[in-house]
């Protein structure tokens, strides 16, 4: 009978075949726990005499489950690994990558430009109250901008009964500055802003980086060493000219709107040269400005001792000058495939060693 089953167990074809003979075997009602059970009906001499065979019967062919069950589940796996065999010679998948958006490379660029001028980063709400946004920046209730059609406005009041509205621009950011830090202060304030607009070259959502310097006797040279400081690094020429011209922001004193030359070269703005040499033209670029008494006054510090430049530049216009967009509202319609076009590595940091459009 062991040699049978013994020879039944290693030809037994798969699992449930080998479990079939534990069953019959083993198992409760199994031929050989019937052996074992048998051993209590016997004498004393009969189980003497019978009970290590039977026992060693049971332990040969729980031995022998054992190791045809190993067999087979060996040759189970090695079925399975054959099946899933990689072949290293296929070309990998490829990864999918995110892309950086222009408006974030842009910004990543000017923080790394300005920060080698030790300009520190700052931030501001984009719901803002009356006050920030206008009435400490010199603006007074009759100014345009105020106006329901060129601002958003909530519901909401603050303390002083005003209603609450999305910022105009990132000038609050001077505001909250100057109250919160001591001067010496410098410090560019990138963000979004918004504006009742809306057409090709304005959404009623776009970008802005605000600029300030507050220190002791900081001069309008300062102010423009600065801009041509920041904008040959940003377009990465040299040949970059400014033109500044007198203007009006009710937070500055005396105001400059700053142009820069330009030509035309197959439809494309290239920002270069002097405004006025052949083929050349000026473009407005941005709003600066020595920061006005009243509004160094209204954070609480002495304009006689503190002075200092602002100016305020949009984002999305650096970009697109830089990198040849022509319509601003792609930037803000999601559009993989213009993000694809345009976009920018998703691991490439701007930096003025390693390069800042790399
Ligand atoms: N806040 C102004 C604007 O949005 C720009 C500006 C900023 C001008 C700082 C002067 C100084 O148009």
């Amino acid at each position: 009978m062991q040699a049978r089953l013994a020879a039944d167990i290693a030809a037994a074809e798969d699992l449930d075949a080998l479990e079939a003979l534990r069953v019959t075997t083993l198992g409760k009602a199994g031929s050989i726990t019937a052996l074992l059970k048998s051993l209590g009906a016997m004498t004393p001499d009969e189980r003497q005499a019978q009970g290590p065979q039977i026992h060693a019967l049971r332990e040969t062919i729980t031995a022998a489950l054992a190791e045809r069950k190993a067999a087979l589940d060996a040759a189970a796996l090695d079925i399975k690994l054959a099946a899933e065999a990689i072949d290293m010679t296929l070309p990998a998948d490829a990864a999918p990558k995110g892309s950086v958006h222009p408006v974030s490379q842009v910004m990543d660029e000017l923080a790394e430009i300005f920060a080698d001028m030790g300009f520190a980063v700052a931030t501001g709400p984009e719901i803002e109250d009356d006050w920030h946004n206008f009435t400490a920046l010199n603006i007074p209730e009759t100014h345009p901008a105020r106006a329901m059609h060129d601002t958003f406005y909530f519901p909401d009041k603050d303390a002083e009964g005003h209603a609450m509205l999305l910022r105009t621009h990132t000038s609050p950011v001077q505001i909250r500055t100057m109250m919160e830090k001591a001067p010496p202060i410098r410090i560019i304030a990138p963000g979004r802003v918004y504006r009742s607009d809306s057409d090709a070259t304005h959404t009623p959502m776009f970008h802005q980086v605000e600029g300030l310097v507050i220190d002791r006797g900081i001069h309008m040279g300062h102010l423009k060493w600065t801009l041509e400081t920041f904008l040959k690094a940003y377009f990465e020429r040299d040949d970059i000219v400014l033109r500044l011209r007198p203007s009006y922001f009710p937070f500055t004193e005396p105001s400059a709107e700053v142009d820069v030359g330009y030509k035309q070269e197959k439809g494309r703005r290239i920002v270069g040269g002097h405004g006025d040499d052949d083929g050349h033209a000026w473009m407005e670029l941005l709003g600066s400005g020595m920061v006005n008494r009243r509004v160094i006054a209204n954070c609480g510090l002495d304009p006689d001792e503190w002075q200092g430049f602002a100016f305020g530049v949009g984002v999305d216009r650096l970009a697109m000058l830089k990198y040849g967009m022509d319509d601003l509202r792609a930037f803000f319609d999601g559009d993989l495939r213009w993000l694809a076009h345009y976009g920018f590595g998703a691991l490439s940091v701007p930096t003025l060693s390693g390069g800042i459009s790399a």
